[in-house]
């Protein structure tokens, strides 16, 4: 492996939690590699031809890909190359079960053979918003390791982690959280299940 570009893909990339998840990769990762926030991919001199490896790390968004990667993977694919890099890709969602992750990777797989990039290693991770902030961080630390040593060492590995917690109980826990949370910046339950929310 030569070198790896880091992308942060998540629209609120300064506090997000794919930053702290890339602060742990590139606490396991011994290789050379750069940082870009998808959202200031526009306005920098970064050539992803300099790169022999992409790791896109990115929160779901609807089930889907959030804008600001969107909008790096368009400007990616019509950008003449002379090589193509391989992508990796590290997902985490809100819910508890990492399989609603699985679409979102599908779509990059299948963008990766449209535009004849190799594909790597994934890791999708579920109760992202929470499992750092639990006990439970060890797991996905330790899938995170993995993660970084099968980009050095070119072995694909597809993981998945989440917290080992029965649905009802993540459910409850969630919610009281959010509904906590809401309460400290003045939302109730009724406020935050508005389209009103968004422009808060
Ligand atoms: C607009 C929006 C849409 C979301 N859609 C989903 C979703 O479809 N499934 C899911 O499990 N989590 C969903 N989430 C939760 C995020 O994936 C989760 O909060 C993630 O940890 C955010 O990561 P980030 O801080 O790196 O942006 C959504 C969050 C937002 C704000």
């Amino acid at each position: 492996m030569e070198s790896l570009l880091i992308i942060n893909g998540s629209p609120r990339a300064p506090r997000s939690n794919s930053k702290r998840y890339i602060e742990l990769f590139t606490q396991s990762f011994t290789g050379s590699y750069d940082q870009l926030q998808a959202l200031n991919y526009s306005k920098s001199t970064v050539n992803v031809d300099d790169y022999s490896d992409i790791l896109l790390v990115f929160p779901l968004y609807a089930d889907s890909i959030p804008t600001p990667l969107m909008t790096f993977l368009k400007i990616m694919s019509q950008s003449p190359k002379t090589r193509q890099p391989t992508i990796h890709v590290l997902i985490n969602c809100g819910f508890l079960e990492p399989e609603q992750n699985i679409i979102a990777v599908e779509m990059l797989q299948f963008y990766a053979k449209q535009f004849g990039f190799s594909f790597g290693s994934v890791l999708m991770v579920g109760s992202g918003e929470a499992i750092l902030n639990t006990p439970f961080s060890f797991l996905v630390k330790r899938r995170i390791r993995k993660l970084a040593a099968s980009i050095q060492t070119h072995n694909p590995l597809c993981q998945s982690v989440t917290m080992p917690l029965p649905k009802s109980i993540f459910l409850s826990a969630s919610t009281k959280y959010w509904l906590t949370m809401g309460a400290k910046h003045g939302q109730t339950k009724e406020t935050m299940s508005t389209m009103s929310i968004e422009k808060e």
